[in-house]
């Protein structure tokens, strides 16, 4: 079976209202703030399906014996916020997975040559097998960053297919290296932007989401 990779763009209301305020040049920080988080809920959300151990049990109702299904806490879920701006999707995504270990992962594009740097770099040596990942990082453009921490990630022992990616914008050059190197990924975004300009932002897009983040 050839997998191909996934990327789901959910219908939502909510999701729409809050990309449309972070596009906009006119939103001041605070506000932007607001809606990276909300757009973390909920795209967090929708990626959580189909995503999330569980496991059947039985539970007893004040009436009855009923069946039951439960986040199997056995299996371990990982956060990856890819520093900065992954730092404005991870409240939201921790409102719907209170209970994950949080891995930061620092990475800086070079303005001129487009390429990511480490700075930091809190993965475990070796995660286990079953790992549910999640990586939360605003916008993909080059893709030069998610391929540098999926890079991080496989290396450590995680499954591309346990992994969901959660974006604001995506750019299709992006997804094109992603769904060569990992087609068996999923991701999440509010958009599938149009494309990147000459410095490499991405058109449409929403301007440079770790600056407007963190007023910088
Ligand atoms: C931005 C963005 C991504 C990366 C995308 O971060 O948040 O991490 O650029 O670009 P790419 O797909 O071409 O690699 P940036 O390096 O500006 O750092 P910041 O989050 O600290 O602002």
């Amino acid at each position: 079976m050839t997998l191909q990779l996934r990327v789901y763009v959910p219908p939502h209301p909510l999701v729409k209202h809050w990309l449309a305020v972070a596009r906009d040049k006119h939103t001041p920080s605070a506000l932007f703030r607001t809606a990276v988080t909300e757009l973390g809920r909920w795209l967090t959300y929708e990626a959580s399906r189909e995503w999330l151990p569980t496991e059947d049990t039985a539970v007893q109702t004040p009436l009855d014996t009923s069946p039951a299904t439960v986040v199997d806490s056995n299996v371990p879920v990982a956060v990856i916020p890819i520093l900065r701006a992954g730092l404005g999707l991870l409240e939201g995504a921790q409102t719907v997975l209170p209970v994950t270990s949080i891995y930061h992962l620092g990475l800086a594009r070079n303005e001129e040559t487009l390429q990511p740097t480490c700075y930091l770099n809190k993965l475990p040596q070796r995660f286990h097998p079953e790992t549910r990942v999640l990586i939360l990082d605003p916008m993909l453009a080059t893709g030069g960053s998610i391929m540098a921490a999926m890079a991080e990630l496989v290396q450590r022992g995680i499954d591309p297919a346990l992994t969901r990616v959660v974006c604001i914008v995506a750019a299709p050059q992006a997804l094109q290296k992603l769904s060569t190197a990992y087609s068996s990924l999923v991701l999440y975004a509010a958009s599938i932007d149009e494309g990147l300009n000459t410095q490499g932002f991405i058109v449409p897009g929403l301007g440079d989401a770790g600056d407007r983040i963190f007023g910088t």
